[in-house]
């Protein structure tokens, strides 16, 4: 070969020798090559398993989907570049061959309320509201809209109200709708919906299961059927996760039970401490036994583990007492996310939920005073001595 030549092939293309690395490295090829193209061809066709094309393929993003799949023991996983990409593709592929009709949680995470209403609306998808705590009330909501898809939140954002979604299930399965369900806020760790009837789960991957606040992933783990669907339509629309984001949610995963654990603990005390301060009017956690829904929380839940995030109002205070206090905290990180490893602080009323109106927030209880935590893996004194400074302002 002549030197141009050599500089653009030279080193490339050499098979991976008789050993297995001992964590799945990052492939950034988009193209495989195959001894023969008779077995390319049968590896297009799915009839022998191997890369052939990033979108469909990539073997870093195959390893990751592999492990989400058997942390929420579903058939499959399709991993997305953001929880909201993995958000539309379930709901596209839920309802591409049933009614385009959608019974939602009337307190979901506001983009994804955006998405029903903004993308899934003008395309003829119509979306019935309804508060999945107030079980009959739903089952009516779904009886009445003979929906194609049911969604919901494990946890819902901020007021972290939890539902009974075994009992949803129930509704699905008799409604002949399909139950995606929004797991991001729980992780397997606490909770795994497909054992509880849904069908298809979905994971924002940005926060605790990559958790270190440097990745914007999604994750769809679903049942065959669906598995089948959604892995089809990601091959043709290709929302398809990266290798490197990937690799770094891989990575995450292997602490996810360390820092979970970790996390849920540190949020039992900072909500303890929370109900006991005078400035605090009210603390928003599943962990407190007077939560409304403390019952089925117990009932879904594992033991001590009730989740890592909690929210609470600041007694009188409006956006300006609220920026105060935010603008006080040292360590606590005041930005958008959750699950990372850092405890962070965000006022739902300015980020999450923005786009709602003052007025229909207010309606959902999520007041000016409101602020919303997520409970990091620091020392917890840290942690409650930074809230004090802060609150004492
Ligand atoms: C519950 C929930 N679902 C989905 C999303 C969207 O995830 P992403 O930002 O990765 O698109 C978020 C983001 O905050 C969320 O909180």
């Amino acid at each position: 070969m002549k030197f141009e030549s050599k500089v653009v092939h030279a080193g490339d293309r050499k098979k991976a020798g008789n050993y297995i690395p001992s964590v799945t490295p990052i492939y950034t090829a988009s193209s495989y090559v195959y001894d023969s193209l008779e077995q390319l061809d049968r590896v297009f066709a799915q009839e022998e398993s191997g890369p052939s094309y990033a979108r469909y393929d990539n073997p870093t993003t195959v390893a990751f989907q592999n492990l989400v799949a058997q942390l929420e023991d579903g058939a499959g996983a399709v991993a997305c570049g953001s929880g909201m990409a993995a958000l539309h593709l379930s709901i596209l592929g839920a309802l591409i061959d049933r009614p385009k009709r959608v019974v939602a949680a009337s307190m979901l995470y506001g983009a994804t309320t955006s998405l029903l209403m903004n993308v899934f609306g003008p395309m003829g998808v119509e979306t019935e509201f309804a508060d999945p705590c107030d079980l009959p009330a739903f089952e009516e909501a779904v009886m009445s809209t003979k929906p194609g898809a049911i969604l919901i939140e494990t946890v819902a954002n901020p007021l972290l109200r939890v539902c009974a979604m075994d009992k949803i299930a129930e509704i699905a399965r008799r409604a002949e709708a399909v139950l995606i369900v929004d797991n991001t806020f729980a992780t397997p760790l606490l909770l795994r919906p497909l054992e509880l009837g849904a069908h298809i789960v979905v994971h924002s991957a940005t926060k605790y299961l990559a958790g270190h606040g440097d990745v914007l992933g999604g994750v769809i783990v679903a049942d065959q059927p669906n598995y089948s669907v959604l892995n089809g339509l990601s091959r043709t629309i290709g929302p398809i996760m990266s290798p490197f984001e990937s690799y770094l949610t891989m990575r995450g995963i292997k602490t996810l039970a360390l820092r979970v654990e970790r996390q849920c603990a540190n949020a039992c005390k900072v909500a303890s401490w929370l109900a006991t301060q005078p400035r605090v009017e009210r603390v928003y956690f599943t962990g407190d036994p007077a939560h409304p829904d403390a019952a089925t929380i117990t009932r879904l839940f594992p033991k001590n583990l009730y989740g890592a995030m909690l929210a609470f109002e600041i007694r009188g205070a409006g956006r300006p007492e609220v920026f105060k206090m935010m603008e006080s905290l040292r360590m606590i990180v005041r930005a958008t996310s959750l699950g990372d490893v850092h405890t962070m602080m965000l006022y739902p009323a300015m980020s999450s939920h923005r786009d709602i109106s003052p007025k229909h927030r207010e309606r959902l209880g999520i007041r000016d005073s409101l602020v919303r935590m997520s409970i990091g893996i620091e020392a917890v004194d840290d942690i409650i001595a930074d809230l004090e400074q802060a609150l004492a302002v």
